[in-house]
C-alpha cells in the first residue's frame, strides 16, 4: 500500500480517530490546528488579522452519522458566526456538508445549511463549503444551487484532479469559489492520477475563474502554482481585489506574510475543535514531509 493510501484509509478510520480524541493523543497536531474550542481560535484569528491576513475558519468535523451531533456542529458554527460579527473579525466560515448530516439525509443537512447561511448572510460572512470526496460531490454542488437562488454569500470548492471539473467551474462562475488540487482518493475514471495534468488542470481552471469568474481563492502551497498566478495577474491585468491566496494555518507561514506585505490579499484556513484527526492525517498523506513539520515540534518543544 502507498503511503498516501495508508494515511488516507487511517484518515477514514472512525476506532483511532475516537481514540485520538478520548485519549488527548495530539501526534503535534497543534501545530495545525489553531484552538481546542471558540475562544482559542478566536485569539488565533485575531493574531493573523493584525499581520494583515483574512481567514476562513472550520469547525473540525466530518462524515458524521449522528443527528444529534451534526445540530452540535451547525450551534458551534452559529456560535462562531456570532463570534466574528461580534468580534468584528475578518473571517469567514468554511464547513464540511458531512458535518452538518449529509450521510444521514440531504433534505436534514440542507436545512442545517440553510440556517447557517442565513445567519451569516444576516451578520455580512461568507460561507464556502469545502469539497469532500466524489459521492458527496453533486449533492453538494445540488444544495449549494438551491440556496444561490435566496442567497449570494455562499460558494463552494472545484478540485482540479477531477475531469468534471471545467463543466463544474463554467457552471458556478457566478460564485466565488476556492480552487484547489484535490485532497482525497479517487479513481482514475473520474480523476488525473499524474501530478503533471492535476497542476496543468489547476493553472486553467484558476485562469478562467480569474478571467470569467466572480472571485478566485488560489489555494495552494505550491510556489510554482503561486508564481505563475502573480505572473498571469500582472499580464491580464486582473485586479487583487478579485482574488485571493488561501493557505492552511500552521504551513508556509513565511509565504503567508510575504504575500501579504507584497499587497496580495491573503486567507488563511483555521481549523479548530476537538475532531481533527482526519483533517491530519489527509494532511499526511498528501505530503509526509508533513510529519517532518509536526515531528521535528514535537521533540523541539
Ligand atoms: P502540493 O502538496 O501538490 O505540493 C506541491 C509543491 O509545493 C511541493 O512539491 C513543494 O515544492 C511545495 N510545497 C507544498 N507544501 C509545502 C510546504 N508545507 N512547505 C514547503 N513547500 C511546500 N482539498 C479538497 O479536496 N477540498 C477542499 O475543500 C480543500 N480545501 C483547501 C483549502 C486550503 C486553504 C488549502 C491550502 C487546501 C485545500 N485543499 C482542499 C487541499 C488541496 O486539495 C491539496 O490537497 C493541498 O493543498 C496540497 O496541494 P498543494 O497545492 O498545496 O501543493
Amino acid at each position: 500500500m502507498a503511503l498516501r493510501d495508508f494515511f488516507i484509509s487511517l484518515s477514514e478510520n472512525e476506532a483511532i480517530s475516537t481514540a485520538a480524541q478520548n485519549y488527548g493523543f495530539k501526534l503535534g497536531a497543534q501545530h495545525i490546528v489553531a484552538g481546542a474550542n471558540l475562544q482559542e481560535v478566536i485569539e488565533s484569528v485575531r493574531t493573523l488579522n493584525e499581520q494583515g491576513i483574512a481567514c476562513t475558519i472550520d469547525n473540525l468535523g466530518e462524515f458524521v452519522t449522528e443527528e444529534a451531533t451534526a445540530i452540535q456542529a451547525k450551534d458551534e458554527i452559529l456560535a462562531l458566526i456570532e463570534a466574528i460579527h461580534s468580534e468584528q473579525l475578518n473571517a469567514h466560515i468554511s464547513l464540511k456538508p458531512s458535518q452538518l448530516g449529509l450521510d444521514i439525509d440531504i433534505d436534514f443537512c440542507y436545512d442545517n445549511l440553510h440556517e447557517i447561511v442565513e445567519h451569516a448572510n444576516e451578520c455580512g460572512i461568507f460561507v464556502n463549503f469545502d469539497m469532500e470526496d466524489s459521492p458527496r460531490l453533486q449533492m453538494t454542488f445540488d444544495m449549494l444551487k438551491e440556496l444561490q437562488k435566496s442567497f449570494n454569500n455562499v460558494g463552494t470548492v472545484i478540485q482540479a484532479y477531477l475531469h468534471r471539473a471545467k463543466g463544474d467551474i463554467e457552471n458556478f462562475k457566478d460564485s466565488r469559489l476556492r480552487v484547489v488540487k484535490g485532497a482525497y482518493k479517487e479513481s482514475e475514471e473520474i480523476a488525473y492520477q499524474d501530478q503533471l495534468e492535476i497542476d496543468i488542470n489547476f493553472l486553467e481552471l484558476i485562469e478562467y475563474h480569474l478571467t470569467h469568474g466572480l472571485f478566485t481563492s488560489i489555494a495552494t502551497h505550491d510556489h510554482n502554482i503561486i508564481n505563475h498566478v502573480k505572473y498571469f495577474v500582472e499580464q491580464y491585468n486582473i485586479p487583487k481585489e478579485k482574488f485571493e491566496f488561501q493557505l492552511l494555518y500552521g504551513f508556509r507561514k513565511d509565504l503567508q506574510v510575504e504575500l501579504a506585505r507584497e499587497g496580495y490579499q491573503v486567507c488563511v484556513y483555521v481549523p479548530y475543535g476537538e475532531d481533527w484527526y482526519g483533517y491530519f492525517m489527509r494532511l499526511l498523506a498528501e505530503r509526509p514531509q508533513n510529519i517532518n513539520l509536526v515531528t521535528k515540534r514535537v521533540f523541539n518543544k
